[in-house]
């Protein structure tokens, strides 16, 4: 092993990925990985608190895959895998169940959005979604964990079910700590911008789908929703332009600010325009490559097999660990 920190982190295959995800999640990886040992996960357990179509689930999983490596995550350097190849995962999560209490699981907005949505299938997985993402990120001895701002209550129940472990049976989990980007932390529906751009809206003008051609996604941000004025500021209660130039400087890496100078005086039109164009000049590369690997299954393959290796040699490190401390008696 190395001196370098660990970074965990995963994305759902219950559906496409959308710009948010990109500017949430995948972009940061991508920028991170050279600095830290990097193991990114599908995780498509997750993916089945909701109902699945079997054939679109095996499709997604894969597509999810391809978009991590095509935003230039290196299938080499990097360890990436599907949560379903390894077991430990599961194993861990039972375990931690037992150390995680009802009150603190129905406290998670996530869970109450959820269980809002779908009244005919609130599964008690569920409930317990959050109890197996700490097992993902608990196996690997992460120090860092890479999410959109959403992600910070289920960051913070898995640091307090470690600790709660840990007081009982010494050190042996890492604390680990969320890693939240400046910038595109939490993008915002195109057609709401009070509501986070998710890929489950009814409204398709709503979100940006990484894999929409470069006309689609101009014309969803040609109608994007702003307000009655005529200012590029961000300020309070001007959310469609806050959310625009949030996505602007994300891309670009322009602050905020560089921004606002830029398209003083210019008219709404005009900014909605530039920032179509920007994310399609971002997205560019992220579809060639993804055109390229498609073309490459082989490949792919061979990255979450090899991926499915390394990290379950870590995870069953780690659960054996649990598993010795918790009383178990072991198997060999
Ligand atoms: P998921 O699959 O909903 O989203 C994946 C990542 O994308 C980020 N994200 C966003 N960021 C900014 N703006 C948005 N509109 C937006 N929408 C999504 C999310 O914050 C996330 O980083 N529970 C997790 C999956 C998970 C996980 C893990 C993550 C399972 N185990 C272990 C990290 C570590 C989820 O549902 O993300």
């Amino acid at each position: 092993m190395n001196d370098k920190q660990n970074i965990f982190s995963g994305i759902q295959s219950s559906g496409f990925l959308t710009l948010g995800n990109y500017l949430g999640a995948l972009r940061n990886w991508a920028k991170l990985q050279h600095d830290y040992n990097c193991i990114f996960c599908v995780v498509d357990m997750h993916s089945i608190t909701v109902r699945q179509n079997p054939a679109a689930l095996r499709q997604r999983t894969l597509e999810i895959l391809k978009l991590y490596m095509a935003s230039g995550i290196d299938g080499d350097e990097n360890t990436i895998f599907i949560q379903s190849h390894v077991s430990a995962h599961a194993e861990l999560a039972w375990v931690l169940g037992c150390y995680s209490y009802m009150g603190e699981l129905s406290r998670m907005t996530q869970f109450k959005e959820k269980s809002g949505n779908q009244h005919e299938n609130i599964n008690s997985g569920l409930f317990t979604y959050p109890i197996l993402m700490a097992s993902d990120i608990l196996l690997y001895n992460t120090d860092l964990v890479p999410v959109g701002g959403d992600q910070k209550q289920h960051l913070e129940i898995t640091r307090d079910i470690a600790q709660r472990f840990n007081s009982i049976y010494g050190n042996v989990f890492k604390i680990p700590a969320p890693y939240i980007g400046k910038v595109g932390a939490r993008i915002m529906s195109l057609s709401d911008p009070t509501k986070k751009m998710s890929k489950s809206d009814e409204n398709v003008n709503g979100y940006i789908a990484l894999l929409d051609d470069a006309d689609t996604v101009m014309r969803k941000f040609k109608r994007a929703v702003t307000d009655s004025e005529n200012e590029i500021v961000f300020r309070e209660g001007k959310d469609g332009i806050n959310n625009l130039l949030n996505i602007y400087s994300a891309v670009t890496d322009e602050t905020i600010k560089q921004t606002e100078q830029k398209f003083e005086g210019k008219g709404y039109g005009e900014f909605k325009t530039a920032v179509g164009e920007a994310v399609v000049e971002c997205l560019r590369p992220v579809w060639a490559k993804y055109r390229e690997l498609s073309e490459n299954i082989d490949y792919v393959e061979e990255v979450y097999k090899q991926g499915a290796e390394k990290a379950s040699h870590l995870a069953e490190r780690t659960l054996k660990k649990v598993y010795k401390k918790i009383g178990f008696i072991p198997a060999r």
